[in-house]
């Protein structure tokens, strides 16, 4: 077991179980069924609490003022809602169904930000009539549309405007969001993201607020965060020169990495924030201008690490290889429908035997789900005991942030439950699927 990669209340008994929030794996998923997402409460709050303090130390050193808001596609219940309401936390929504799950949890409207590069009309009149603190907008077609909503509502719509700024970072091509050729925000290169700012500027309907950016995520590199700091404060200044007019906030996104492997790297909340702040400092120091309320928004960072998935072995094989020695399929009761991120990105995961102590010899493994697929993998490459069995626990780290919320139901799949655990006692934030669920959608034949 990696100490680095367990989120930080998990530890092995003399038995060898693993416990997580002084509950005991075994426990847990006997009593809610595997497979099964556990979220370390500690762990998730003092990693939001942690951006929050970071970020408020480093911006404060130059009076400037930061709001952490906590990307909740990564992961959310109404009760993670309820943690970051109670841990001073905003929160981003990308969708009506997290706005209304966010709400549900109790966060104030005026502490969300709603995202979405196709927004719907119901998406937009909802954010107004329950009075998000503000929305960001993606397009022009949406600037145009949302006027009108608010016009129509006797609202003013706070906006940001969402900017590309060219700058490439991601782990993945598919989770990098500021280079040029893809869907999100408008372009500061070709002058989109200005023009954007003007019509906002314009439009009785909008109260332009400021400029927004993401990045990308699993991003390791401060230099890229800092590149896009930089160019936001540009056009920020830019926009101050010809108008006069001095965006009050800036939002620089989320995407910082955390560790997925013992080898893997992470960038920490501690370094985000001081790099983040002398970034802003030295561009504004280069650009000019005062400094804006700065808004940051990690997800992954924040409930990646907190949360483990807990599987139970079935079946194990051994495969010989091509190029000599065998590998060790241990098949696992979930798959591509709790984790999609193998398939998706390549994710790279670890693992290890969760219920109980071996002294086996290890065995190069390979973690598969039981879909119907031979990509279905969960971990590609795992040192397991060669004794791994039926009936075995395997707990797979680092799976708190888009694990659940990337579940689906392929091969009618159940998808499982979410609990967080704390001093022993386990809270559900979202019960296991059940056949009854299944059948709920699907129309029965006459
Ligand atoms: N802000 C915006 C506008 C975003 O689009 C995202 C992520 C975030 C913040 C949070 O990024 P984070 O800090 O979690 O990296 N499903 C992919 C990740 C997609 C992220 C989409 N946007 C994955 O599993 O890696």
């Amino acid at each position: 077991m990696s100490a680095a990669v367990f989120s930080r209340t998990v530890t092995r008994g003399d038995d060898g179980a693993l416990s997580v929030g002084g509950a005991d794996v075994r426990e847990l998923a006997g009593a809610h069924g595997t497979p099964l997402y556990v979220i370390d409460e500690v762990d998730m709050r003092a990693r939001a609490c942690a951006f929050r303090d970071e970020f408020t130390a480093a911006f404060g050193r130059h009076g400037a003022k930061v709001d952490v808001y906590y990307a909740s596609k990564a992961f959310l219940s109404s009760k993670v809602a309820r943690w970051m309401r109670a841990d001073d936390l905003c929160m981003d929504v990308a969708s009506g169904g997290e706005l209304e799950l966010a709400l549900r949890g109790g966060m104030p409207a005026a502490r969300i930000g709603l995202h979405g590069n196709n927004k719907s009309d119901a998406e937009l009149r909802r954010a107004l009539e329950v009075g998000v603190g503000r929305i960001i907008v993606d397009s022009f077609t949406e600037i145009e549309t949302l006027d009108a909503i608010a016009r129509e509502l006797g609202a003013v719509a706070p906006v940001l405007v969402r900017v590309t700024t060219g700058v490439h970072a991601g782990g993945h091509e598919y989770i990098a969001t500021s280079h040029e050729d893809q869907k999100f925000g408008l372009s500061l290169a070709s002058g989109a993201a200005f023009e954007a700012l003007v019509a906002c500027q314009d439009a009785e309907g909008l109260d332009l607020r400021g400029i927004h950016t993401h990045i990308g995520s699993q991003i390791l590199s401060l230099e890229a965060f800092q590149e896009s700091a930089e160019r936001m404060l540009g056009l920020r200044a830019a926009f101050f020169a010809e108008l006069g007019v001095d965006l009050p906030e800036v939002d620089l996104g989320g995407g910082y990495a955390i560790r997925y492997t013992p080898h893997g790297e992470e960038l920490t909340p501690r370094d985000a924030a001081y790099g983040m702040a002398e970034a802003v400092a030295a561009a504004l120091a280069k650009v000019g201008g005062t400094w804006p309320h700065l808004s940051i928004e990690p997800g992954r960072a924040i409930a990646g690490p907190a949360g483990m998935t807990v599987y139970r072995v079935g079946v194990v094989k051994h495969v010989n290889l091509d190029e000599g020695g065998e590998r060790q399929y241990v098949a696992v009761d979930g798959g591509m429908s709790d984790n999609m991120r193998t398939v998706t990105y390549g994710a790279e995961y670890t693992a290890t035997v969760a219920s109980r102590l071996s002294d086996a010899e290890p065995a190069l493994s390979r973690v598969v789900g039981k879909h119907c697929e031979s990509g279905d993998i969960v971990v590609r490459d795992v040192d397991l005991p060669h004794d791994v069995a039926r009936g075995d626990l395997l707990a797979v780290p680092a799976t708190g942030a888009y694990g659940r919320s990337m579940a689906n139901n392929y091969n009618a799949a159940l998808r499982p439950a979410v609990v967080s655990v704390r001093d022993g006692e386990a809270s559900v934030h979202i019960r296991r699927d059940t056949l009854e669920d299944l059948f709920s959608w699907d129309v029965a034949p006459d």
